[in-house]
């Protein structure tokens, strides 16, 4: 029987299935319902020092449907960090720490750029007796005006300063999540392990712009007439979040072999996760689809991925971490295996040049370049 235990960064986790920081993990009555559902580690909704900063609006949600009407493939979002007094959250985490004692919590924070107030932060949070921390570089709205969260994740060099930071006050294991907003993510996800973080955390949400209401000519969500462009998740991001820990993944195995990745980005299913603990990620993190099924889906989860395991005989979750990574390459390189391969056998009915399309076998030509 294979088993989903893993250990990471030094935490011991039942499975690898992580609440996100956001709603689902934004006080301990919600915290303690990931944790009865079995859950294998929750990261708090990101705390700051001074909440009183922290306003949100209504609506704050647009949802993007596929063309049955009811499927929510998109969402955006423009919340904010918690909007919870940060003396509320350490006896919360204390609470928590107290009725789960096994239960890995992790408080995920942020700050403005100044280093007494992410020393403050650190060490009131790890007093309280937190397992570990998330940096969050990566919230893309409302607070990179205050030069906060996908502000400081896009320049290394902040990074790089705030990371010490951190690491100079920090006794538990720390994670940098990353802002996909940028060009190459592996540039502050190096700066971020340079400085000593144990693990990376990616994709936070991706800058978006839901849409427009076609009866009222506003953009969404539309709060007094006006919006502001926000962050989108769920199942539409994940092969950007996918091709994003690639990337980190491959940077890890080269440059920090001893560090870990945790993938988020739309994982909804078993199946899903699998591909990201593929690519090389140690455990996965779920935000909107707990919005959307609910805590109990991490039953469907945990079983989806040990029915995966169990069709491949692998024991641990060790035996596949970063399996498919070696199966990347440039596309130089596949144009040089496909040539070896026709030479060895001419393909029939495939294109293999731009001349051969035809207007009448569009669609079937189509299909037989694709998977
Ligand atoms: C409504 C909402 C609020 C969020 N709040 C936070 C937050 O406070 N801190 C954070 O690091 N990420 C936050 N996130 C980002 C998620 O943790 C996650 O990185 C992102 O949504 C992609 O994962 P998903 O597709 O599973 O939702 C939030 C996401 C949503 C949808």
């Amino acid at each position: 029987m294979p088993t989903l235990a893993c250990t990471v960064d030094g935490l011991k986790l039942p499975n690898p299935f992580v609440i996100a920081s956001g709603p689902p993990g934004t006080n301990l009555n919600v915290i303690s319902r990931a944790f009865r559902e079995g859950w294998g580690a929750v990261i708090a909704k990101t705390v700051s020092l001074d909440a009183s900063k922290v306003v949100n609006v209504t609506p704050r949600y647009a949802k993007l449907h596929a063309a049955d009407g009811r499927e929510v493939i998109g969402w955006e979002n423009i919340e904010l960090i918690s909007d919870r007094p940060l003396s509320i959250w350490i006896e919360e985490f204390k609470k928590c720490k107290d009725l789960h004692p096994e239960g890995i919590l992790i408080a995920s924070i942020m700050e403005e750029c100044n280093r007494d107030a992410w020393v403050e932060i650190v060490e009131r949070c790890q007093e309280s007796g937190v397992d570990g921390f998330e940096l969050n570089f990566s919230c893309p709205h409302g607070l990179p005006e205050r030069k906060m969260g996908a502000a400081m994740g896009q320049d290394p060099d902040i990074l790089t300063e705030v990371c010490q930071w951190v690491m100079s006050a920090a006794k538990i294991p720390v994670w940098a999540k990353m802002t996909p907003n940028i060009t190459h993510i592996e540039e502050p996800s190096r700066a971020a392990l340079a400085a000593g973080c144990q693990g990376i955390s990616a994709i936070n949400t991706i800058r978006s712009v839901m849409g427009v209401n076609l009866d009222t000519l506003r953009p969404e969500p539309t709060v007094e007439g006006y919006t502001t462009p926000g962050g989108y998740s769920s199942k539409a991001i994940r092969p950007i979040a996918l091709r994003m820990c690639l990337e980190i993944a491959t940077l890890i195995r080269a440059e920090f072999p001893d560090r870990s990745l945790s993938g988020i980005g739309g994982i909804e299913t078993g199946a899903d996760a699998a591909q990201f603990l593929l690519l090389g990620a140690n455990t996965v993190q779920v935000c909107t689809g707990v919005m959307k099924f609910g805590y109990e889906m991490v039953k469907a989860l945990r079983a989806d991925l040990l029915a995966f395991m169990e069709k491949h005989q692998f024991e641990t979750l060790a035996d596949f971490r970063g399996h498919s990574l070696d199966y990347f390459t440039t596309h130089a390189d596949l144009v040089h295996r496909q040539a070896e391969r026709k030479s060895a056998k001419k393909a029939t009915g495939i294109v293999q040049a731009d001349g051969e399309w035809s207007g009448d076998k569009f669609v079937e030509q189509s299909q037989s370049l694709s998977r």
